[in-house]
């Protein structure tokens, strides 16, 4: 019997470890997925993960493409071609990022409630994929529901979440003071290096979306203090049973 999941995760910073949760019953390396981008510069290849997670049959993705690596727009957001494809309809996604909004501490999680794409190039851009329209509405590209079900479990859980505007950006730089100054008059409260290409096509293909970030540094305000990538994985890594347990009961409620 194998899965049929109607629900796919992109095991991004804070949620690596999701994977040791998941009764994998098959997986499908990414150099079997034809045009799928493999990626030459990590040990391991990336590969997608069919399962069970919480009774639920689940798709994980196990392998992140970012457009500072060098990849296209087209390479970055294909493997939600694939899952939409599949037949997934509810996208789940996770990231490190940094907090500009005076209120965050490193170590916080924050609900994705709206995004700014500062990246160079619409992953849109060419031809339309149909049926997906030409210009698709960005209103509401991360599912009301599905903040309200992780607000419910926080709260019933005790963890301490923020709610807040995702910035995304090229990389591989980590901001100059006066860009964290910018981003936050933008009207954004983290910033990060991924998330946005993905979750613009997930919502041209029309799936519902979650997204949730893990604070790894602070700019923009008072003290910026200098970030390194490791500090970034650190507070990522502390960060992982919280967002683990919370994407669990989201998983759950779907
Ligand atoms: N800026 C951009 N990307 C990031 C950051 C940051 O401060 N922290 C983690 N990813």
């Amino acid at each position: 019997m194998h899965a049929n999941p109607e629900t796919a995760i992109i095991l991004g910073s804070g949620l690596g470890k999701l994977v040791d949760e998941i009764d994998i019953e098959s997986e499908i390396a990414y150099s079997d997925i034809p045009n799928m981008p493999v990626s030459t510069v990590e040990g391991h290849a990336g590969k997608l993960l069919f399962g069970k997670l919480g009774g639920k049959d689940i798709m994980a993705m196990q392998g992140r493409f970012h457009y500072y690596e060098g990849y296209s727009m087209k390479e970055v957001t294909f493997p939600i071609r694939v899952m939409h494809a599949i037949g997934i309809k509810n996208l789940i996604v996770s990231n490190a990022a940094g907090g500009m909004n005076p209120q965050f501490s490193i170590g916080d999680l924050m609900i994705i409630e709206d995004h700014i794409n500062s990246f160079p190039e619409n992953p849109l851009r060419g031809k339309n994929i149909e049926p997906g329209p030409r210009f698709p509405s960005m209103h509401e590209a991360y599912d009301k529901q599905f903040i309200s079900i992780v607000e419910k479990a926080a709260e019933e859980l005790s963890i301490k979440v923020h709610k807040g505007v995702y910035v995304g950006t090229a990389g591989p730089t980590f901001e100059t003071p006066a860009e964290y100054r910018m981003f936050r008059s933008w009207g954004a409260d983290a910033v990060g290096m991924s998330t946005v290409p993905e979750v613009i096509v997930a919502v041209h293909c029309g799936l519902r979306v979650f997204g949730m970030s893990v604070i790894t540094d602070l700019g923009g305000f008072g003290n910026i203090v200098e970030v390194s990538h490791e500090e970034v994985q650190e507070a990522a890594d502390s960060a992982q049973p919280k967002m683990t347990a919370l994407m669990r009961e989201l998983i759950k409620n779907i």
